[in-house]
C-alpha cells in the first residue's frame, strides 16, 4: 500500500499509485456514504482543526461533514472571531493550535505557499491543503477525479477541456497537475487575458475559441469568472465573456457530444454556464459534491493511519 503523507500540500508530489490509492479508498467511502447511518468509528479518539481564512461553502461544509462521519472530533475556526483579527499572526495561531494536540489541521488560506510554511515549521501536526489563493486546491482536483473516473471507468486517455478564469483559479491548477500525471489531453479555453503562457509552459494546450477548444472533450470544467477581479479588466464585461464563451447544452452537443460537464463551483449562471446545462444530465455537479465528502473522508483517515503498517490499515479500512 502506497504512503500518503505526512500532509497533503499539492498534487504535485503525489504520483499515480498514491492518487488511486486515495480514490480506491474513497470509492469506500462513497458507500459508508450511501448507507441509512453514515458514520463508523475510524477516527474516534482524533481530532481535526478546519481553520477557514477566506471564504467557502463547500470545501468548509465537506471537511467538517468527512470528520464528523469518521467520528473524529472537529472544531472550525475563522479569521473573524479568532485573535488573528488583534494582530496575531499565522504561525503564532498554529503554533498554538498544535499544543492543544489536534491530529490535523485543515486549512484554507488567501497566500500561496501558506501551507508549506506551516508544514515546515510544525512538527506535531499534519496540514491539509483546503485551498492557497491561486496556488492550490488538491481536494478539490481529487474529488473531481472521482468522478471522472466512476463515470468513463478509467482516468486515463481522455480529453479535458478546462473553460473561464483558468488564471485565477487553483483548481485549475491542481487538476492540471492531476492530469498531467495521467499524460491526458489538456486544453485551457480563455479569453487570452485569462490563458497565461505559463500553462503552455506546463504542456497544455491553449484555446481563445469555445468551440474548438472543448471539441470532442470528455471532460468540460466550467471554471467561475472572478468577477470580483472586473477592476483588473481582465475581461471588458461579465456579459462580453459571456457571449463568447458560455456553455451550454448546445454548444455541448454539438461541439463535445460525449462530454460530461464539472463545475467545481461556485458557478454564476448565465456567465459561465447556462442554467439549463447545470441542472441538466449532463451535470455533476452534484455527484461532485457527493463525492467530495468520501475524498476528504479518505484523505483525513489515510494521514491519520499513514503511520501504521498496511496490515493494520486494513483492519482500519473495514468499514
Ligand atoms: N469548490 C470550492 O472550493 O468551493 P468553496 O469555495 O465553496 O469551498
Amino acid at each position: 500500500m502506497p504512503k500518503i503523507g505526512p500532509h497533503l500540500l499539492e498534487i504535485e508530489g503525489l504520483d499515480r499509485e498514491q492518487i488511486d490509492f486515495i480514490l480506491d479508498t474513497a470509492s469506500e467511502f462513497v458507500k459508508v456514504n450511501n448507507r441509512k447511518v453514515k458514520k463508523v468509528p475510524t477516527l474516534r479518539g482524533k481530532t481535526i482543526i478546519n481553520m477557514f481564512l477566506e471564504d467557502s461553502t463547500r470545501t468548509r461544509s465537506s471537511f467538517e461533514i468527512a470528520a464528523k462521519r469518521l467520528s473524529a472530533d472537529s472544531i472550525n475556526i475563522s479569521s473573524k472571531g479568532s485573535s488573528m483579527n488583534k494582530g496575531e499572526t499565522l504561525y503564532d495561531t498554529a503554533m498554538t493550535l498544535e499544543a492543544m494536540s489536534p491530529d490535523i489541521i485543515v486549512m484554507r488560506h488567501p497566500s500561496p505557499g501558506a501551507h508549506h510554511f506551516l508544514a515546515k515549521r510544525l512538527s506535531n501536526v499534519k496540514i491539509v491543503n483546503a485551498g492557497d489563493g491561486l496556488h492550490a486546491h488538491p481536494s478539490q482536483a481529487l474529488l473531481d477525479a472521482l468522478t471522472i473516473r466512476s463515470h468513463f471507468k478509467r482516468l486515463d486517455g481522455l480529453k479535458i477541456a478546462l473553460v473561464g478564469d483558468a488564471f485565477r483559479a487553483r483548481v485549475a491548477r491542481s487538476n492540471i497537475s492531476l492530469h498531467k500525471i495521467y499524460k491526458n489531453e489538456i486544453t485551457v479555453v480563455a479569453p487570452p487575458t485569462l490563458a497565461k503562457k505559463e500553462f503552455e509552459d506546463l504542456g497544455v494546450k491553449i484555446s481563445y475559441d469555445l468551440e474548438s477548444g472543448i471539441k470532442d472533450a470528455d471532460v468540460v470544467m466550467s471554471l467561475r469568472m472572478k468577477h470580483e477581479y472586473l477592476k483588473d479588466f481582465f475581461v471588458p464585461s461579465l456579459k462580453e465573456y459571456a457571449r463568447k464563451y458560455l456553455l451550454t447544452e448546445e454548444v455541448l452537443e454539438k461541439y463535445a457530444p460525449n462530454s460530461i460537464l464539472l463545475a467545481p463551483g461556485p458557478f454564476v449562471r448565465g456567465v459561465e454556464v447556462s442554467s439549463s446545462l447545470i441542472d441538466g444530465k449532463r451535470s455533476f455537479y452534484k455527484t461532485q459534491v457527493n463525492n467530495g465528502v468520501a475524498v476528504r473522508m479518505a484523505i483525513l483517515f489515510l494521514l491519520s493511519v499513514s503511520n501504521s503498517n498496511s496490515v493494520d490499515m486494513e483492519e482500519k479500512l473495514r468499514l
